[in-house]
């Protein structure tokens, strides 16, 4: 017997597989194919303080071994999360949750942050300062050390919940922002959000997506998403959450042997919608064939 269980900032998950925001919407969409209480948890679509319609479409274009999304941050606002769509997750899952949160202000970010707070199904707090793909926001703040910093102690002054800080890859030096905030009191990082990147449709000469340029996922990534997490394990005390291109439990291996604690599925349930299920099966087989015991012992093995 192998020990899959894993403890993300208190949260006792039965495994470190956490499907991703946007990738598994509100969990009851895929609780239809399987019983989604195999997950360690997952992080719902990111929401914000008022509903929002997303970019226009095409948002998806397809790349060699990945995609390029530009959604837009569409969700149907913290209110509708709160009283349409908690619910019905509550009626097929049993653990808590991470509630994935965009914004467009630090105010914003904070008012989405206290309605949540209230919630005793969300577990923790993911505070998303890294989306590609609005014009405010987002990006705005995960690029600097100390647009980090604001958001995450802000929030932090709003909630007892767990905050981690999920960023963005498009910057010079990631570990930079992951110690802002760490220093701004976050109780974990997770990383990483999508590489910025375009596709060109050659008979129209114009970029494939409507925003021109969107958010690059899927195992391509995986390399640059392993990297990231192995700079900033040495930086932080604080755990980490591995996300870029995660597709196997092989992957899941060597992104806590960097140094993740947990590690977030993303582009794969689109791909296949049991590649979290199939990846939690697998793993008990993969921890046998090299050797683990225990997935605690491995994490931040690889330094
Ligand atoms: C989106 O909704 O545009 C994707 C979210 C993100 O990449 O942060």
């Amino acid at each position: 017997m192998v020990n899959t269980k894993v403890n993300l900032c208190g949260l006792e998950l039965d495994n470190p597989i956490i499907p991703a925001s946007g990738t598994f919407g509100f969990g009851y969409e895929f609780a239809e194919l399987y019983d989604i209480n195999c997950l360690g948890t997952f992080s719902f679509k990111g929401t914000t303080l008022e509903p929002r319609f997303g970019n226009p479409t095409p948002r998806i274009a397809e790349c060699t071994s990945g995609m390029i999304n530009s959604v837009g941050l569409q969700n149907p606002g913290v209110h509708d999360v709160i009283a349409k769509e908690l619910p019905k997750l509550k009626e097929v899952f049993d653990k808590k949750v991470i509630a994935n949160v965009g914004g467009f202000s630090v105010e914003e970010y904070v008012e989405c942050c206290k309605l949540l707070d209230k919630e005793e199904q969300v577990g923790i707090l993911e505070i998303n300062i890294s989306c590609p793909n609005v014009h405010a926001g987002g990006t705005n703040f995960g690029t600097s050390p100390e647009g980090a910093k604001e958001v995450i102690k802000a929030v932090k002054a709003v909630t007892t919940k767990p905050v981690i800080a999920k960023l963005t890859p498009n910057v010079t030096d990631i570990t930079e922002i992951a110690v802002a905030c760490e220093e701004a009191g976050a109780d974990g990082i997770s990383l990483i959000n999508t590489l910025f990147g375009m596709r060109i449709d050659l008979k129209s000469k114009k970029p494939v997506i409507a925003n021109k340029m969107g958010g690059f996922s899927g195992p391509a990534i995986f390399p640059v998403a392993l990297r990231a997490v192995y700079q900033v394990y040495d930086k932080v005390k604080i755990p980490i959450i591995g996300i870029g291109g995660v597709t196997t439990a092989k992957d899941v291996i060597e992104m806590m042997l960097a140094g993740a604690t947990a590690v977030q599925v993303g582009a794969a349930n689109l791909v296949n919608p049991y590649a979290c299920r199939d990846i939690i099966n697998d793993l008990p087989m993969m921890m046998e064939k090299y050797n683990i015991k225990d997935l605690n012992e491995i994490i931040g093995g690889a330094h």
